[in-house]
């Protein structure tokens, strides 16, 4: 049996070799994959030998080399199709990750949105599902509104759905958070702003490398991703939109390959989707999104997602015995990410400490500041896992955690 459908995390180890390295004379534990995810080498390869072998511009040249790049990048558009389960490959995309993939939404919506009209998010999102929809109010005088949380970092959900009214003109929620771990019940929201006619765009950044994604089953009007969280290079990411509404949507930027003809008098944009994709894109980036798909697969996503569960398991109770610790985000229902604080330690400082052990968190504020204001603290530290994570790592943690304990305490 393939070693990988097996879920044998010691064989998908293999397959990443920055984590076999030493970090200040220990082993590396990465618990950063909320940041950016590793590459397995079928990636960094698949991205090598497309330099090495197959590289030339997309779409314009008649020769051998443009026509294999061409179908390399389209391979790839198809394989994303397919992975999230789209109706056709024209409704994906490719943008330089999930924040761009928000602002050419939000800059394409400007042109309908008038004063007093609302758009909805909620108090957990990214600064990326934040700034370009408060900018958008700004020019536009219409208002942002926010649904809240709980104390456990859910969103209280009845309270979005009375919030989505007849002002409402777009509902923005991130799937999973990227701070706090929550998993949002996005059908439910999804169902509900449809039935008041409101389109729904999810944020899926911290999502898709967790679990399988179906957005005909979610039936979202958007859907938005970053390659370098599941497994691709940086500079990658899709946006997803159905195609009826890609079709009533005026271009984004403006330049080559998003028209067909162009004179002085007149411009004829091109088809979809590469009316929305002006300029030369990431064509390697993407050759290596097209294999971390065909990697992730081989695996199984149902497969990374039950092992994750357990190992998410693992980590909030290890923390949740660790002295001192408080958990921030303690959701029923999570996915990859834990955020804590330590009593008397500023997450940075913990953070440092424990690079000096070999683990590897995040601390801050994580590009989410409101949660932050909302749990009353400047930052957390957060650990965030990957399907090849293993629980000698977490206990890694833990044991650099009772080291900087007895630093700071
Ligand atoms: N959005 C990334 C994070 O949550 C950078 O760390």
């Amino acid at each position: 049996m393939n070693p990988k459908q097996n879920f044998d995390v010691s064989h998908i180890r293999k397959d990443f070799p920055i984590l076999s390295q030493k970090i200040h004379g220990h082993s590396l534990a990465f618990l950063d994959n909320a940041a950016s995810s590793q590459q397995p080498i079928k990636v960094t390869q698949a991205v090598k030998d497309y330099h090495e072998q197959d590289h030339a511009n997309v779409h314009r040249g008649v020769h051998h080399l443009s026509h294999k790049a061409t179908d390399a990048y389209e391979a790839a558009r198809d394989k994303i199709a397919k992975f999230i389960n789209t109706s056709s490959s024209k409704e994906i995309v490719f943008t330089s990750g999930t924040t761009e993939a928000i602002n050419l939404l939000a800059a394409t919506m400007e042109s309908k949105i008038v004063a007093g009209d609302e758009i909805l998010i909620t108090h957990m999102e990214h600064h990326s599902n934040i700034v370009p929809w408060y900018r958008l109010c700004e020019k536009t005088k219409a208002s942002l509104i926010v649904a809240p949380i709980n104390q456990k970092g859910e969103l209280i959900l009845e309270e979005m759905i009375d919030l989505i009214s007849n002002k409402t003109r777009l509902v923005a929620c991130s799937h999973v958070s990227n701070a706090l771990g929550t998993i949002n019940p996005v059908e439910e929201i999804i169902n509900a702003a449809h039935k008041r006619g409101v389109p729904v765009l999810i944020d899926g950044a911290q999502a898709i490398p967790h679990q399988s994604i179906d957005v005909n089953e979610l039936d979202c009007d958007f859907y938005v991703f970053s390659g370098h969280k599941m497994c691709a290079p940086t500079g990658t990411g899709v946006f997803y939109a159905k195609e009826h509404i890609l079709k009533e949507m005026p271009p984004w930027q403006g330049g080559g390959e998003m028209i067909l003809s162009v004179s002085f008098d007149e411009i004829i944009y091109n088809d979809l989707p590469y009316r929305f994709e002006a300029g030369t894109p990431n064509i390697s980036g993407v050759v290596g999104l097209g294999a971390a798909v065909d990697y992730l697969e081989d695996i199984g996503m149902d497969k990374i997602a039950s092992y994750e569960k357990n190992l998410l398991n693992y980590l909030t109770e290890s923390l949740g015995k660790a002295p001192g610790i408080r958990l921030i985000g303690t959701a029923e229902n999570r996915a990859g990410v834990q955020s804590f604080t330590m009593e008397g330690a500023h997450p940075h400082d913990l953070g440092t400490v424990l690079d000096h052990q070999g683990v590897a968190i995040r601390t801050g504020h994580h590009c989410a500041m409101p949660v932050m204001e909302f749990f009353n603290v400047p930052g957390t530290a957060r650990a965030s896992l990957s399907f090849y994570n293993v629980e000698s790592e977490i206990d890694q943690l833990i044991e650099g955690l009772s080291v900087a304990r007895d630093m700071f305490l």
